[in-house]
């Protein structure tokens, strides 16, 4: 059964399996030291700028959590939106290895400059979390995208509160299509210090990378995230298996590719069902997914063919998520459920 319940839930991009096969045909180093794992990180230079370090690890949740105890202690702080991947849906992690959360209002998933400048406060009070970390993520987990001069805004806010960026990426490629600029313009030379970015919803197997742009960060962490990781039990040993997926997704444009293609299904989607009358779109269309509420009672009958997720149980605000195998042909099937339904009202 296919559906729109997540970019999770769609299976290994062919390519992507294939270059898995390739790694596998030999033995080769372990822990990262393998030709794999220098390729990728090559690719990763090439995209973000030479300075950039590069740590692989499992997953999304580890990416955001380390790459956070990397810049900040337990007595600091990280602001983020309350509709964060990280407030609401890593059963507290960032707090357990980093530092306090501070969730803060959001517009569309996205922090305005206002709301993080009105948070800063009691600096130097020894009783409160001092500020550290600013983080956002792109696109936001509405769909949104934070555009080049909002993130450089954000950047130099926290730079000049001696306060760092972070970037949950776990869709950062999606940001692309939508800001049409290059990696390197939407981060880098905009002032992210760090970044996570994700490849299991665009495509891998499984496997995310922290990207460590700032280039003091970045001699800093060879220092200390790379034992960080290892503290975390996040070093894998078979790096090459995620390494040799992200060096051929950062080939030849399949990064692009893949998000330009969930990207315009997600627009065929929100085009279908803006035609409806009977639902309601809920915030602007930047990335892979659509945020609509569907008549209650629709739910059930939608679901049984096509899974998604009710986003909000008050509002019945669901969120409906395209990937890189959805097809043409199944986002109008969906529409055509949604119109056979609206004639019956
Ligand atoms: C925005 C965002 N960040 C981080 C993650 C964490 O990924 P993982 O489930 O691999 O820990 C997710 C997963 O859904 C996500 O949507």
């Amino acid at each position: 059964m296919k559906g729109f319940g997540s970019d999770n839930h769609s299976g290994v991009h062919p390519e992507l399996l294939k270059a898995l096969i390739e790694c596998n045909a030999e033995h080769a180093p372990s822990y990262g030291t393998d030709n794999f794992s220098n390729a990728a990180i090559k690719s990763f230079k090439n995209l973000f700028g030479s300075q950039t370090e590069v740590f692989f690890v499992f997953n999304g949740t580890a990416s955001n959590t380390l790459a956070l105890r990397f810049l900040c202690d337990r007595h600091e702080s990280i602001l983020c939106s309350e509709v964060s991947h990280l407030n609401l849906d890593e059963c507290g992690a960032p707090e357990f290895f980093a530092g306090k959360l501070i969730p803060l209002p959001h517009t569309n998933g996205k922090i305005k400059l206002e709301t993080l400048e009105k948070s800063l406060i009691r600096k130097g009070d020894q009783h409160y979390s001092q500020s550290r970390v600013v983080s956002i993520t792109q696109p936001t987990e509405l769909g949104t995208c934070y555009s080049q001069d909002e993130i450089k805004a954000i950047a130099d806010w926290a730079h000049s509160n001696q306060m760092y960026l972070h970037i949950d990426g776990a869709r950062l490629t999606n940001a692309l299509v939508e800001l049409k600029c290059s990696f390197q313009e939407m981060t880098t030379d905009l002032g992210v210090d760090i970044i996570s970015f994700g490849g299991t919803k665009n495509g891998l197997m499984m496997g995310e990378a922290i990207l460590v742009l700032n280039a003091e960060l970045a001699k800093t962490s060879k220092q200390k995230l790379k034992y960080i990781r290892k503290q975390a039990a996040q070093l894998p040993s078979k790096t090459r298996f995620i390494a040799s997926q992200f060096n051929r997704y950062l080939q030849n444009n399949l990064y692009m590719e893949i998000a330009r293609h969930s990207c315009s299904m997600a627009q065929k989607l929100h085009e279908g069902l803006s035609k409806i009358p009977a639902v309601k779109i809920t915030a602007p269309r930047q990335s892979n997914a659509v945020f609509v509420i569907i008549p209650k009672e629709w739910i059930k009958i939608l679901k049984d063919k096509y899974f998604f997720y009710v986003w909000d149980e008050k509002t019945f605000e669901c969120r409906i998520m395209t990937s890189w195998d959805t097809k043409a042909e199944e986002v109008d099937d969906f529409i055509q459920q949604l119109q056979q339904l609206s004639k019956q009202l």
